[in-house]
């Protein structure tokens, strides 16, 4: 396996992404900045869905981009023009969508408590599926869809009682969960019978996510088994075939040296097998598969570059190189210990001269990017890049401290293009009366 700085471009030790030199476009669109490699981007979609294409049979699988990892107009453009499909969560991601002209048959509504005027927008736009949570959601869609004059082609959101993790995963506890309908209480069941009775609500598939940042393949084994039992259940109970199965996502990514994900490949190849075997053994014909990927389509190919301010070494302590972003930007470490790579983006491969903590610079002792993380000695104004920050960075930054959200550049064809621009101080008081 490759070392994660070995995928990284270094024209005589300075970091490029995607061709391009980092501290060249540090000077042209100021730091904080987030970097987007959108040409990585692409190739990771096209291999998602050469795989489930391969696995499924052509036109019998479809890749949706789990927009909550990157949610902008310009994520939304690529993942129209790379033929997928989209999963949304709120009424703001199903905007933003519309927005970009995304295909309104291709969205997946997802989320655990949408609210009526959400339901409302999604019929009277036409959302192709909505992924139901709940029994008062469905009925909220029962009226929200006559009202619109339509009928909602539906997904159950299924609890299937695997909870994964990266390392290890449990198979109790997972109904104690706040997304979807479990299966041992029957509630998934009695949902499917009253939809079946419900006059302008279509079933057309189930649907599970298991967790994230997901190493092993046989949690979705397992899922993807419950869940074909489950559609057995219903057909063979309730007479309602059941034609797509919506997998989820949760490919993990390599943010360090260590993380080893299976190519998607092997991964989609490997859960085909025995989704093939149990329909088989079930009697059920193979059905539409989904997969929804965040993390794994966007999360390499962002890079996030800071100015470093200062260094302070407290003696026998620890030494901190203070950046000019942080939580605000990246709140994965404060809230998860997320690991990230760390580099200086004018020293790659240098020998490390000592350990760093790198510090946000927010009023939070917690506003931290990464503890004690090998580096040369950092000075003032180098610039500073923490590598995969493509998922979950952008689209968790906040205002906290009233500190403007980063700019997005984008590159394609070793040419940089601005997705998103930097929030400026009038940006920040715009709502304020
Ligand atoms: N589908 C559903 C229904 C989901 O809830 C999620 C993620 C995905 C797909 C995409 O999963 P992915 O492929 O990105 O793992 N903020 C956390 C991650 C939360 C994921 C929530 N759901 C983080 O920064 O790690």
């Amino acid at each position: 396996m490759k070392k994660i700085s070995e995928n990284l471009g270094n024209n005589n030790g300075r970091l490029t992404i995607g061709g391009v030199d980092a501290v060249a476009l540090a000077e042209k669109y100021g730091t904080p900045l987030y970097v987007m490699d959108e040409d990585l981007m692409a190739s990771t979609a096209k291999a998602y869905t050469e795989a489930i294409e391969k696995a499924y049979g052509k036109g019998n699988g479809m890749i949706l981009y789990a927009s909550k990892a990157f949610c902008c107009l310009e994520s939304c453009r690529f993942a129209k023009r790379n033929g997928l499909g989209l999963d949304v969560v709120s009424g703001g991601e199903l905007y933003t969508a519309l927005k970009a002209g995304f295909p309104v048959e291709k969205i997946y509504f997802h989320g655990n408590n949408k609210t009526k005027a959400e339901l409302k927008m999604a019929m009277e736009n036409g959302v192709g599926r909505v992924v139901v949570d709940n029994v008062t959601e469905l009925e909220n869609l029962g009226a929200a869809a006559a009202e619109a004059r339509k009928t909602a082609k539906i997904l159950f959101r299924i609890k299937p009682g695997i909870d994964a993790h990266t390392h290890n995963y449990v198979r109790t506890g997972a109904i104690d969960s706040k997304f979807g309908f479990a299966l041992e209480n029957g509630e998934a069941f009695e949902a499917a019978a009253r939809a079946k009775e419900m006059k302008n609500i279509e079933i057309i598939g189930v649907h599970c996510h298991i967790g994230s940042q997901i190493f092993d393949i046989e949690p979705f084994e397992d899922a993807a088994e419950v869940m074909l039992r489950f559609m057995a259940e219903i057909k063979n109970k309730l007479g309602v075939t059941v034609k797509e199965l919506n997998l989820g996502g949760g490919y993990g990514i390599k943010y360090v040296d260590g993380n080893d994900p299976v190519p998607y490949g092997d991964y989609i190849a490997k859960i085909s097998v025995r989704v093939r075997k149990v329909c088989e053994k079930l009697g059920l014909s193979l059905p539409f598969i989904l997969m929804e990927p965040g993390r794994s389509l966007v999360g390499p190919a962002g890079v996030t570059l800071y100015t470093i301010g200062g260094v302070k070494e407290i003696k026998g302590i620890r030494n901190y190189v203070s950046v000019d972003g942080g939580m605000t930007d990246n709140p994965r470490y404060a809230l998860y210990k997320s690991d990230y790579t760390v580099v200086l983006a004018d020293r790659v491969g240098e020998k490390p001269a000592g350990k760093y903590t790198v510090a946000g610079r927010c009023c939070e002792s917690g506003d931290l990017i990464q503890e004690d993380v090998p580096l040369p000695e950092p000075k003032a104004g180098e610039i500073l890049a923490v590598l995969a920050t493509g998922a979950y960075n952008y689209s968790m930054a906040m205002n906290y401290n009233r500190v403007p959200r980063a700019p997005v550049v984008g590159l394609s064809g070793g040419v940089d293009r601005l997705w998103i621009k930097r929030e400026s101080y009038d940006d920040l008081i715009k709502n304020d009366i």
